[in-house]
């Protein structure tokens, strides 16, 4: 079936952090429809190889299609590692991931040359970042660090909590690389900590450091395709906004007003089919 401007955004993410995207989205495009689902029936994604997060992260584009979504964006570092290229290959819709147009900001912003990326194990093992930054300026250094635990902790909403501040220092404290001005948080669900990752970074380097996050320059990307495809809205009023998710236990239901800024109307109950 042919996409229109009328059909909606596809959003996906492994679990509630994808909506610091779907924010940004929904900021920059009042107008358009959007399709958030996030599979926390599943999440953490970070952890697990690389053909489970593809088939994952096919099973939600699966289930985003019968939507028609007129495109989407995979708002998940780890999905986007491991799955993009093979969402690419099998979807007829633009897929947008937020690897590239990320690794694009930070090359653009650094001045020293030197990148830090904080991420899910699966995002900094499968090397995307160090590989999309050397693609566009193979001068550039880019140190990473993985940080799992930064997930749940986000999810729990411990943002000010002391076990926060250790285990970000933990991870904060093995970047080595003393000219690192660019620091990114490689996972959506960081940004919602980023005041703590900042000062514990800036007090670690000593000096200032220019934190990026998935959301604006995913959304920038997004509008680029939108106008390349001819596919923006034409609506005149506001656009319905969509929430599905995998697993709705209570804790996921309140962790979406932290990521997205406010507690969505309806949350939907979606069985993903495997
Ligand atoms: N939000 C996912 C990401 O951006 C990570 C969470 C997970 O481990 O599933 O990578």
């Amino acid at each position: 079936m042919p996409k229109t401007k009328a059909h909606p955004i596809g959003v996906f993410d492994s679990g509630v952090g994808g909506l610091t995207v779907m924010r940004s989205i929904v900021e920059t495009l009042p107008r358009e429809q959007v399709v958030y689902l996030g599979d926390t029936a599943r999440v953490p994604y970070g952890n697990r190889n690389a053909e489970t997060v593809r088939r994952y992260a096919r099973n939600a584009t699966d289930l985003l299609r019968e939507r028609e979504i007129k495109a989407l964006v995979v708002a998940c570092n780890t999905a986007s590692a491991h799955a993009l290229n093979a969402l690419v290959e099998a979807y007829d819709v633009p897929v947008i991931g937020v690897i590239e147009p990320v690794a694009r900001r930070a090359v653009a912003t650094t001045e020293s040359g030197v990148v830090g990326v904080m991420g899910t194990r699966g995002t900094v093992r499968s090397g995307c970042y160090p590989e999309a930054i050397r693609a566009i300026d193979s001068a550039c250094t880019v140190e990473q660090v993985a940080s799992p635990l930064l997930v749940p902790l986000a999810e729990e909403g411990w943002l000010d909590d002391p076990a926060t501040e250790r285990i970000a220092r933990h991870y904060i404290d093995q970047l080595s690389e003393p000219d690192l001005d660019t620091l990114i948080l490689g996972c959506t669900h960081y940004p919602i900590l980023s005041a703590t990752l900042r000062r514990l970074t800036e007090e670690h380097l000593e000096m200032p450091v220019t934190l990026l996050d998935s959301a604006s320059a995913t959304t920038r990307a997004l509008v680029d395709v939108l106008d390349a495809e001819s596919i923006r809205t034409q609506a005149k009023d506001g656009g319905e906004l969509e929430f599905l998710l995998t697993d709705l236990s209570p804790a996921f239901v309140e962790a979406t007003e932290r990521f997205f800024g406010n507690r969505p109307d309806e949350i939907t109950h979606v069985d993903i089919v495997a």
